[in-house]
């Protein structure tokens, strides 16, 4: 029941404004959002890299107000982009953007997004690596997609996300699979009306699953974004009942949560990748994971109490 009060606020100035200020916020966001800038950043990408995991970076941000704001997001990525090239970590490390970002809902927004998210995929296959676009609530979606096929004219390997909450997302599973494209599957992490999407966990569950079987069938590269262990079991099996080598498909999981899980999938000889925001708007984010386990929420209550 708290996971749709904690979205709500999510939405609210004046919770951010309240949230943001509290000095114990901190050494709980951290967990799950290891820096601010890409110097705090860069010893996490090389302590992960090197324990044979790859990565998707985010800096975060989202439902910004103007166009300087989404060029500053675009730039904060090419400068992630420079970094990583400097580091010969291109191949190791893709990136995770939000088209809310990059001005997505501002007046002309679909273009001027397209435009911003351009640049990134450019300056992502000089250095050898490529972006996945998040998917955000379901009213941005279709602008989302399109978005996506554009960009997949000349950088086929740009990823999108789809959301197993939503009832739309079987025939964009469909769409995607036989397209090819690299498709991360989560199961949703905004609050949606029941017009629109699953409401109770088992529903979204079998849905995650009958959608993970038309992507493990298709011709495209799914990437199974879950922290499930039932989910990854199945997915695991999935894959081999569709023929796919370790390197065919790819699992996916938020830093700071199961990390454990992590190693083992790695050691076990997947492919692991670990999605690292970073950045200093991360109230949105970290609302979204306070959501989406509401022991997070009573650990965060009792620092506020404790100190
Ligand atoms: P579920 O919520 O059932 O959790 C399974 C288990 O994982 C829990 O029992 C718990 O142990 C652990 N766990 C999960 N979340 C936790 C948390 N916040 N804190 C501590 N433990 C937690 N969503 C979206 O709408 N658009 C997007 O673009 C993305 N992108 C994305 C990328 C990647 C790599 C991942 C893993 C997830 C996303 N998501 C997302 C978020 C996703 O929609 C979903 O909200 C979360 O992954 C939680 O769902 P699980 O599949 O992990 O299952």
């Amino acid at each position: 029941m708290l996971g749709p009060v904690i979205l709500a606020a999510s939405r609210s100035d004046r919770m951010r404004r309240l949230i943001s200020a509290a000095p114990v916020t901190k050494q709980v966001v951290d967990r799950f959002i290891p820096g601010e800038t890409v110097a705090d950043i860069v010893p996490v990408i090389q302590d992960l890299t090197g324990k044979g995991l790859e990565l998707t970076m985010d800096v975060v941000g989202e439902d910004i107000t103007t166009p300087e704001q989404a060029t500053a997001a675009r730039d904060a990525y090419l400068e992630l982009t420079g970094r990583l090239a400097d580091l010969g970590l291109g191949r190791k490390v893709e990136m995770s953007v939000k088209l809310s970002m990059f001005g997505q809902s501002l007046d002309g927004g679909h273009e001027l997004a397209l435009k911003n998210v351009r640049s990134v995929v450019e300056a992502a296959a000089a250095i050898g690596t490529t972006v996945t676009l998040d998917a955000e609530d379901h009213t941005t979606l279709d602008s989302m997609f399109a978005i996506h096929e554009e960009l997949r004219t000349d950088f086929p390997q740009t990823g999108c996300v789809i959301q197993a909450y939503l009832f739309r997302t079987e025939a964009d599973a469909r769409r995607l699979a036989a397209s090819g494209s690299r498709v991360r599957l989560v199961k949703g992490a905004y609050k949606e009306p029941a017009e629109v999407a699953y409401q109770q966990k088992h529903e979204i569950d079998k849905a995650y699953v009958r959608i993970l079987r038309t992507l493990m069938d298709g011709t495209g590269y799914p990437m199974i974004g879950s922290h499930d262990p039932r989910l990854i079991s199945i997915a695991q099996e999935l894959a081999r009942k569709a023929g796919r080598k370790p390197d065919e498909y790819e699992f996916q999981m938020l830093y700071g949560i199961r990390s454990e899980e992590h190693l083992r999938l790695a050691a076990e000889g997947h492919r692991m990748r670990v999605y690292t925001a970073y950045g200093t708007d991360w109230y949105g984010y970290f609302m979204r994971r306070l959501a989406e386990k509401p022991a997070n929420l009573r650990f965060f209550a009792r620092s506020m109490i404790t100190k």
